[in-house]
């Protein structure tokens, strides 16, 4: 459930009107919903009940920095890839001692960074990344706490560009090769051994998959504890779904209590990873339309938002529901099919096809859903300043990103010398 709901013909986000904020910060405008974001993180939280947990929220679904501090204030830890993402912890107030750290790619420069900020545990993603780790530890003075992330080959169910926990993903260590790689690793002295990772994919809509992984990490869990490996925690990762469409995901609590049946008898802190089952239907793109323009059998609205401000559709094809932020009837307005499309010189830029709207030039259009992996994949494709962001709160609202400038679009480039005349 979210906090993004109609006032008679109008769109609001909590007790804002859409088109205010609209008019205030202009468009294309990304607005999130601060008790849209509690409300899920508390899901997740609740979910877990008794049972000693971490929730971890991917950072990368949207880092903006009033994003993590709403998260930081509820005393969420977080999941982070980069250092940079680490870094957007710390400056938002979040506790480093909350961080798990993942990805595949992990240079010895962010390793050392992360040591140094004292987070709780890296993910490692390979034999020579373990002995990185190890590596980096020791020079820094320091024990890093790690846990495996094991590739369990399972089919998500999702989009091949979200899958990752098949054996042909580039993602996590095989449960044959965990086995000698968790020896190894408590050997190292640079290392501790905290526990066990395992993340399949993203907008997973059944429960099966994630079952099924947990039911082989258990296994090689049971494998490790005769070989005297005892683990403190288990992660199981993010990829809970959320509704774009028609979906019906899992309920956290569902999920939570299907997981909490499978561990009972283990004795493992519980972290989870939540990205977009937070933070997608907590914001919403706000665009308006510039023009209506019909060719031989298609009609278009080309709006102001591009595939630049959100590139899921262009991407993975993925469906986000487009509707008017006003729906009183006007004359000379009515209904007709449109491929919402944005301003950028590629086919593949669109926001939705074949969508029923009654609009016309100058009206506003908000893209559901949009709150995670919207903002963070946006970039400045056709030098197109990105977009501003607002939170909401009650019948406040808050700018927590400035709309780019003309001029920050090409700030650290430099023109070349002047040329030496001959
Ligand atoms: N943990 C790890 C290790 C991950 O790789 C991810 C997402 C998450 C947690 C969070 O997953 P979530 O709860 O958000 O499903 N850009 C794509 C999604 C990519 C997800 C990458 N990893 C999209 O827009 O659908």
């Amino acid at each position: 459930m979210d906090y993004f709901n109609r006032r008679g013909d109008s769109l609001y986000a909590e007790a804002c009107s859409v088109t205010s904020l609209a008019n205030t910060y202009g468009t294309p405008l990304y607005v999130y919903s601060r008790a849209t974001i509690e409300r899920h993180w508390h899901a997740f939280d609740n979910a877990a009940g008794d049972h000693p947990h971490m929730v971890c929220y991917a950072v990368k679904a949207n880092s903006n920095l009033a994003v993590l501090n709403t998260m930081a204030r509820l005393g969420s830890g977080f999941d982070i890839v980069s250092q940079g993402e680490l870094a957007r912890v710390i400056q938002a107030g979040g506790d480093p001692s909350k961080v798990v750290f993942s990805g595949v790619g992990k240079t010895s420069k962010e390793i050392a960074y992360a040591l140094g900020k004292g987070i709780y545990c890296f993910n490692v993603e390979s034999a020579a990344e373990l002995s990185r780790i190890n590596d980096v530890a020791i020079a820094e003075g320091k024990i890093a706490n790690i846990s495996l992330r094991v590739n369990p080959d399972v089919d998500a169910g999702t989009h091949p560009y979200i899958s990752t926990g098949l054996k042909e993903n580039k993602f996590g260590i095989s449960i044959d090769e965990a086995i000698s790689l968790y020896q190894k690793a408590t050997a190292m002295p640079g290392l501790a051994v905290k526990g066990i990772d395992c993340h399949i994919g993203s907008q997973l809509t059944e429960m099966a998959p994630f079952l099924d992984a947990l039911d082989r990490v258990l296994a090689l869990i049971d494998r490790l504890a005769e070989l005297d490996i005892q683990l403190s925690h288990l992660d199981v990762g993010g990829g809970l779904g959320v509704c774009y469409d028609d979906e019906q995901p899992p309920h956290p609590n569902d999920y939570a209590k299907a997981l909490a049946e499978k561990l009972e008898g283990y004795d493992l802190t519980l972290i989870y990873e939540p990205g977009r089952a937070i933070m997608a239907n907590a914001g919403i793109l706000v665009t308006e339309v510039e023009f209506l323009k019909t060719n031989e059998d298609r009609h278009f609205a080309i709006v102001d938002a591009a595939m630049n401000d959100l590139i899921r559709p262009s991407l993975y094809q993925a469906y986000q529901n487009i509707i008017e932020v006003e729906t009183a009837p006007r004359d000379q307005v009515s209904e007709q099919t449109y491929d919402i499309v944005g301003p950028i010189c590629e086919t593949g830029d669109f926001l939705g096809k074949d969508r029923k709207l009654s609009i016309t030039s100058g009206d506003l259009l908000a893209v559901r859903s949009a709150g995670a992996y919207g903002f963070t994949m946006s970039s400045n494709y056709n030098s197109r300043p990105r977009a501003a962001e607002v939170m909401v709160d009650g019948e406040q609202s808050h700018l927590i990103r400035a709309r780019e400038t003309i001029e920050s679009l090409w700030q650290g480039e430099q023109l070349l010398p002047a040329m030496n005349k001959k």
